[in-house]
Parts: C-alpha cells; structure tokens; sequence
C-alpha cells in the first residue's frame, strides 16, 4: 500500500547547511530532501517535502492535508515557539502527525523549550540532526501501516 506524506518544513530551513552548524549540522536543505525523497521510495511512501517562511502558506498547507495526505511530519522551525495558528491546523488534522528538530530544542535557550505543537502531534524527534528526519519518516511509515 502507498501512502502520502506531507513533510513541511518553517522558516529558515532553506538555509541548513550555512546557518549555524554546530546546531543545524552541514547537510543542506537540498541534501537533506533528496534523503528523505530516497527513503520514501524505499517505503513506497510519497512524500510531498515542502518549505516555507510563512506561517499563513504553513496553516493553508495543514488545512488542504487532511483531503489528500495520510500524515504530516513538521519541523515548524521557529513557529514552533509561537504559532497558535499552526497548532489549531494541526488539531484539526485528525491523521498521524510527527513533530522534528534537528537540534534538542530542550537544552537550549529558554524560549526554545516550548513548542505550542508537542500536545497536539502523535509523538516527535528532536536532537538527532538530520538522522530525525529519516526516522520521522519510518515512523510514519510504522504508524500508518499499523492503522491499515
Ligand atoms: C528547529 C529549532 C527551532 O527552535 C528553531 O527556531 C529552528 C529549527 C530545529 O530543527 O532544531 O529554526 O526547529
């Protein structure tokens, strides 16, 4: 069975592999998508990998996913610390969910600690650089096979 995946990507990640690498690591966004479009082939999952600095493009994103998409993966990136918005699209969004940061955003600065979308995502991966990216989608892939 073939699934569909949706994998949004906030603010700032266009720019991985030149912003900050000793938290964000040196793979660039480019790489990084190519990796996860190859695991997905693998797990004959199709993945949809998507970014934006918006947080409005996000919420129109998670909103027009629940017709199409069987799950969403998202590291909102700083939104993730502020936005209501997203937080209510993803509640409404009634499939499988998951959470990323590459960095740990818990031993970080304070106002990193809270993510506004943790209580409202099936479960999440943080701290594992881009490694998160790829077990956030053989996760999904694991929770969405158990459900069928
Ligand atoms: C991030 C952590 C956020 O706090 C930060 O604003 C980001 C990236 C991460 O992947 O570690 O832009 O979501």
């Amino acid at each position: 069975m073939s699934f569909k995946i949706l994998f949004i990507n906030g603010p700032n990640l266009n720019l991985l592999g030149e912003r900050e690498q000793s938290q964000y690591g040196s793979t660039t966004f480019k790489e990084l998508k190519e990796l996860c479009l190859k695991k997905s082939q693998e797990l004959n999952i199709k993945l949809e990998f998507v970014q934006s600095n918006i947080e409005g493009e996000i919420v129109t994103w998670i909103q027009k996913a629940k017709k199409v998409h069987d799950g969403i993966i998202i590291n909102a990136a700083a939104f993730t610390h502020t936005s209501v918005a997203i937080r209510d699209a993803l509640q409404i969004f009634d499939k499988a969910k998951i959470e990323v940061h590459i960095s740990n955003i818990y031993n970080r600065e304070e106002f990193r600690k809270k993510s506004l979308i943790s209580d409202v995502v099936t479960g999440g991966v943080f701290g594992l650089g881009s490694n998160g990216y790829i077990l956030a989608i053989i996760a999904m892939h694991k929770i969405i096979n158990d459900e069928n």
